[in-house]
């Protein structure tokens, strides 16, 4: 594996010349020069290579964690908590779609960081964009943007996040990570609701609302609530985690709001063979959805949900179920939230899942972090500012540098066509896949994920011993919920990484 540093530099002089501002519908055939320049092996299949110093298979040379491994987990583990420790790992050796640990072992990496690297370790035009003049002033002059944004601050937004903005929404307020995200849309929800019952924007609050509001009381606490799934997950902050509902362990011991809880629709596999049943179940979530909206004792300003319940065990609804959760939250003045934490930036074959359910009209917001490595949520109506200044407000308000660093990762996704190429290596590795679930019933049910790039899951009777078995071989691979099996590899997963984990779960399943 050649080193990062030398890659970084080979691809400098051609991707300086790239790098004009690029826009998502810019021609992907413009930035071929570096593509070619930074993919010019083959693989045996013909598929140009992002990678192409990338390992040609994993390596393992030792149990994980070895020798070294274990020595440094002892030494972390006397002043930092390291019981949800995964593996070890060497960032300095990771490279694209391999992760390193510090005893020789590299392992194909369809994890990712919980789902949040998108164009591979060490990519070398990210390290260009961390190592620009641009980046270092970012890092080191962290402008407090709500009193002192930088004068670069729209042009850094409109070029980078506000350019892969969903349809409809064209603002965006920034934060820091996922459960921040949510967090401040629910904020924003809040407002805008009290907002409209108090008859509009220019309407002052009430004594009784000013004073009230200091005891955490009535009417200026207000009793509303945001209504979420049952196997959601939204995030482990105070407010975001009472609209969690994936596992007890988040949730133990922390004081919740009292907020409502609908059923998801539990879909049967295969999905065609059970059409007629799944739409009844779909309908059935949504008629119990609509009926606590209209009984739940404190009403919600807002419904938050997940295109694909990620955490909760990779769980799917088709989309007519979504178009049905907007119609209803249209129907009665609340929000529709769409929490992009995990699917947004192309895993699913398009750059935002929700893209995939032909909504008619957008939804209010759409929460995002994780692959874009920055977070915050977009919006379209002016309503959802807050009518006066301070209400949404924190010391940083989100991180220019992390906004510059999802701008190049946007850069390289479109300069890639990595979107498209997802959802290609997608559908091929579904394919893979459902052949596996043929040859192997008892090790693949309920597979799902098929047309949605690879965001694939299937649910698995050992799971946990499987997964531990791909270190084995080679393959780091996350589960979800009780027993999914899920993959989560990063956009610059190709074909020939998908015949390497297609082989090497095979083996496994012989095992
Ligand atoms: C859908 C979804 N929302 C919110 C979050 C919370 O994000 P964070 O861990 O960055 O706070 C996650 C994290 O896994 C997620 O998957």
């Amino acid at each position: 594996m050649a080193s990062f540093l030398r890659a970084a530099r080979r691809a400098r002089p051609a991707y300086a010349r790239s790098i004009v501002h690029t826009s998502r519908s810019a021609p992907i055939g413009s930035y071929r020069q570096y593509a070619s320049a930074a993919s010019a092996v083959a693989s045996e299949g013909g598929e140009q290579s992002f990678f192409p110093d990338e390992p040609a298979s994993p390596m393992i040379q030792t149990a994980i964690p070895g020798p070294k491994s274990t020595q440094a987990i002892e030494r972390l583990s006397k002043v930092f908590d390291t019981r949800s420790l995964n593996m070890m790992a060497d960032y300095s050796k990771s490279y694209g779609n391999y992760i390193a640990d510090l005893d020789g072992n590299v392992l194909l990496d369809v994890y990712a960081q919980i789902a949040s690297i998108p164009v591979g370790y060490n990519n070398p035009s990210l390290l260009l964009a961390a190592t620009s003049p641009e980046m270092a002033s970012a890092i080191i002059n962290r402008p407090a943007l709500g009193n002192f944004p930088q004068h670069d601050w729209a042009d850094i937004l409109e070029t980078g996040i506000l350019s892969v903005a969903p349809t409809g929404l064209d603002q965006v307020f920034t934060g820091q990570s996922g459960s921040d995200a949510n967090e401040l849309a629910y904020k924003a929800a809040f407002m805008w609701k009290r907002q409209k019952q108090r008859g509009g924007h220019h309407v002052d609050f009430t004594h009784e609302e000013i004073s009230s509001s200091m005891v955490n009381s009535s009417p200026g606490a207000p009793q509303l609530s945001i209504l979420s799934f049952a196997s959601a997950f939204h995030g482990r902050l105070f407010g975001s985690l009472s609209t969690t509902r994936s596992k007890p362990i988040h949730k133990l011991d922390i004081p919740a709001f009292d907020w409502p809880r609908a059923p998801f629709p539990a879909l049967k596999y295969p999905l065609d063979q059970f059409a007629a049943e799944n739409a009844a179940e779909e309908q059935r979530c949504l008629d119990e959805t609509e009926r606590l909206i209209k009984e739940w004792h404190l009403p919600p300003a807002a419904v938050i949900v997940e295109p694909i319940q990620s955490e909760g065990g990779d769980n799917h609804a088709s989309p007519n179920f979504f178009r049905g959760l907007r119609e209803i939250t249209k129907k009665h003045d609340i929000l529709f939230i769409v929490d992009e934490v995990q699917t947004g930036v192309g895993a699913t074959g398009k750059f935002w899942a929700h893209e995939h359910w032909g909504l008619q009209t957008p939804p209010d917001m759409v929460t995002f972090s994780k692959k874009a490595q920055t977070a915050g949520y977009y919006y379209g109506n002016n309503e959802l500012r807050p009518n006066k200044p301070y209400r949404q407000f924190n010391t940083w308000m989100g991180d220019p540098a992390r906004a510059i660093l999802f701008r190049a990762i946007i850069q390289e996704v479109e300069r890639l066509d990595l979107v498209q190429s997802t959802a290609a290596t997608g559908n091929y590795l579904y394919d893979g896949l459902a052949r596996l679930s043929q040859q192997y019933p008892n090790e693949i049910n309920n597979l799902r994920g098929q047309g949605q790039g690879t965001f694939i899951a299937w649910d698995s009777p050992r799971r946990d011993e499987i997964l531990k078995k791909a270190k084995g071989v080679g393959v780091n691979i996350g589960g979800s919920g009780e027993t999914a099996v899920r993959l989560r590899p990063m956009l610059i997963f190709q074909k020939h990484h998908a015949d390497m984990l297609l082989e090497r779960l095979e083996k496994i399943f012989k095992s």
